[in-house]
């Protein structure tokens, strides 16, 4: 008798920065009992990493000697602050660092490297390898796990972004404006979606979600629908 291979469940949660991926991609990863990784906090380990070691953010070369040395590095842990741990170097990065201005100024430039999304890419199918997971970013359903059983691509206006955005920075100790904060979405925006190698772009098989005016809750129970819809 033949077995039969199960391929485990792999959910992609992909959409512009600050639609809410993270928030409901932890969520949902709770409520299912599988793992969880933002791919956004190894592009901004990378960032801080650069920062710390004077690397330039052009510098494809030299940023590519930080990925071989592993100076990123994840392991995943579903009762820590983030919902898993990020470290550059020897150090474990905290929200707060991850989201810095500083490191959020020079993040879209790191991750436009074709040889940095590589890297980050091949640590992230080793990661998925793992097990069921929920796995939040840009091009997940896209590059990293294109046979993902389901890809919700989650959008939002740029309004109802700055004012999530501006919540969490506050309940960070982050200082920053609206203005200041809608410019730099909108310009994150602008470099996610125009970049040459893999463009922020739903995949062909993506549910789009809307989430203006939606909550955290709503949006998990809609692709907790879509989850069960797929079994
Ligand atoms: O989701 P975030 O704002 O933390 O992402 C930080 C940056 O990393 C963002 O400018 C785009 C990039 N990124 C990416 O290119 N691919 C991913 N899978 C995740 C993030």
């Amino acid at each position: 008798m033949r077995g039969v291979v199960t391929t485990p469940l792999q959910i992609a949660i992909d959409g512009p920065a600050a639609s809410g991926k993270t928030t409901v991609a932890r969520k949902l990863a709770a409520r299912l009992h599988v793992l969880y990784l933002d791919t956004g906090a190894m592009y901004r380990a990378l960032a801080f990493e650069a920062l710390h070691t004077r690397t330039d953010a052009d510098n494809e070369p030299a940023l590519l000697h930080l990925c071989h040395d592993r100076a990123v590095r994840i392991a995943l842990d579903a009762a820590s602050p983030l919902g898993f741990r990020v470290f550059a170097g020897d150090q474990e990065l905290d929200e707060q660092t991850l989201q810095s201005n500083e490191v959020t100024a020079i993040v879209s430039t790191i991750a436009k490297h074709p040889g940095v999304r590589e890297a980050m890419v091949a640590e992230q199918r080793r990661i998925a390898g793992a097990g069921p997971v929920v796995m939040a970013g840009r091009d997940i359903g896209t590059v990293v796990l294109p046979s993902a059983r389901v890809k919700i691509f989650l959008t939002a206006s740029v309004a109802a972004r700055v004012e999530r955005r501006l919540a969490q920075y506050q309940a960070s100790g982050v200082d920053v404006s609206t203005h200041q904060l809608s410019e730099e979405i909108e310009e994150r925006d602008r470099l996610d979606r125009n970049r040459t190698v893999s463009p922020l772009v739903p995949a062909a098989d993506a549910h789009e979600i809307d989430s203006s005016g939606m909550t955290a809750d709503q949006v998990l129970d809609k692709i907790c629908a879509i989850v069960e819809a797929s079994r």
